[in-house]
């Protein structure tokens, strides 16, 4: 169906526009500055005083992820109906290598899981958990399948921990053909030995999953990650960025022209270890790894958006419900599932950002939409308002109040992190490829109709 999206204010990385964009079969046809001829379409989709968005990507979400004897909560049914529900109309999700297992057979899991049941596009990294000489030839088919972004941990010891020699090795095979190593940076070692002498002594709270996690690990882990990455000449991306110290590893990084990327998420510019410390096992909901952090963390994370050393917000979204599964954890802080849900909210969240004037209007699309585009090697197919460009496009309204609630949001998990809290703005209607998949409060999507995405390199690399 053609679609003519009228009387918006086009929002893209580089400043605003009031533009009219027309929408043909899956792509955008064209925008035409206010006043211009429009050709006859189909439909008309009037959006005065709101504004017209590249379609949000998100790219760090855990579908269906097997992890900590359970599973995460959302299917890729699911979690990509929330995610349209918020805007977001990419996602790039991580296949998991199990130990002693292939990464192209991993690879085919993964296709399985999500293929036929998106309802929006996706693509795919890789976590590499069992670095050997057939996982490092792998990697090259890997790359030629789409998917050229191998996460790996330094946290986990045991499940997905790898040595430095491991990482080393990963690297320089990722180095060859330029694709990103994407980095879970905490010293699991050390963080081991804290988790077992606070449980020692007593301390089994899930405010302790914060307090054996100290950010000086995260900061430690980030700077060897970087010196790991600059002997192999590989591309480096750290994930979940949480600590002022890791920003300060990073920043130094990118000073002397490093390839060095990061990105951080909502939960750690909103919530911080006060949550973790919640009365009555409460602050399980806010386990994840790294850990929320002291409060004075967040304005160094909102300073790092807007001097770019952080690049991205994704939301590290890996939801497992409370009951059943947070609880797996009650007298074991150790044994709380790790993640929290998120991936509906990252564009009204950032927009609260701009509202609060801790970013531009154009400085949210970019660290949501176009850059995850460029780094993820999408662009300009994602990302962008442009001729040519796929007809993923958001009309938000700016004015809009709601309050974030499991009671209506739209993710698998029986809570919400940010429960009770009111926001200005709000997604009113979004498309993918064309499609209209949520029209005002309505979801007209369908399961099927996202579609995976072969990625190229990152398109930032020096
Ligand atoms: O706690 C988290 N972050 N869970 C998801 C897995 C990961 O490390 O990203
Ligand atoms: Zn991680
Ligand atoms: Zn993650």
């Amino acid at each position: 169906m053609s679609i003519l999206i009228t009387g918006g204010t086009v929002v893209t990385a580089s400043g605003t526009l009031d533009a009219d964009v027309v929408v043909g079969s899956e792509k955008i046809v064209a925008v035409l500055p206010r006043g211009a001829t429009v050709p006859e379409t189909e439909r008309v989709i009037d959006a005065t005083g709101k504004y017209v968005l590249p379609g949000g990507i998100d790219v760090h979400t855990h579908m269906e992820m097997p992890f900590g004897g359970t599973s995460s909560v959302d299917t890729f049914e699911t979690g990509t109906r929330a995610a349209a529900w918020g805007g977001t109309t990419t996602i790039v999700d991580f296949a998991v290598q199990a130990k002693g297992t292939s990464l192209l057979a991993t690879l085919d899991k993964w296709h399985a899981k999500a293929d036929g049941n998106c309802a929006i596009d996706y693509g795919f990294h890789m976590i590499v958990s069992d670095v050997n000489d057939t996982t490092l030839k792998e990697m090259d088919a890997c790359i030629s399948a789409g998917v050229n972004s191998f996460k790996m941990f330094m946290a986990y010891p045991g499940v997905f921990y790898a040595t430095d020699g491991e990482i080393l090795l990963a690297m320089q095979q990722a180095a060859r053909s330029g694709a990103t190593v994407m980095m879970h940076a905490e010293n699991g070692i050390a963080i081991d030995q804290l988790v077992a002498q606070a449980l020692a002594a007593g301390h089994t709270d899930p405010v302790y999953h914060g307090l054996t996690r100290p950010p000086e690990l995260e900061g430690e882990a980030t700077s060897r990650a970087i010196t790991l990455a600059a002997v192999a000449a590989c591309p480096l991306y750290i994930v979940h960025l949480s600590a002022r110290q890791a920003l300060a590893a990073v920043a130094e990084a990118r000073d002397t022209g490093q390839n060095v990327f990061a990105e951080t998420c909502p939960q750690y510019l909103y919530l911080s270890l006060d949550d973790l410390a919640r009365p009555d096992f409460e602050g399980a909901k806010f386990v994840a790894s790294p850990p929320l952090r002291p409060k004075d963390h967040q304005d160094s994370l909102w300073r790092g958006l807007r001097t770019n050393d952080l690049s991205v917000v994704s939301t590290d979204h890996c939801p497992f419900c409370f009951k059943d599964g947070k609880e797996l954890g009650r007298g074991d802080f150790s044994k709380i599932p790790n993640g929290m849900p998120g991936v509906e909210h990252r564009m009204d969240l950032l927009h609260q950002g701009v509202v609060a004037g801790q970013l531009s209007l154009p400085r949210w699309v970019e660290v949501a939409s176009t850059t995850p585009a460029r780094m993820f090697g999408l662009y300009p197919r994602k990302g962008v308002i442009a001729a040519g460009s796929d007809a993923d496009i958001v009309i938000y309204d700016p004015q809009a109040r709601q309050t974030l609630s499991a009671a209506t949001h739209h993710m698998n998990v029986d809570y919400s992190a940010y429960e009770g809290l009111e926001i200005t703005g709000r997604v009113v209607t979004t498309l993918s490829r064309g499609r209209v998949v949520i029209d005002d409060g309505q979801y007209l999507g369908s399961t099927g109709h996202g579609t995976f995405l072969a990625r190229g390199l990152n398109q930032y690399l020096l």
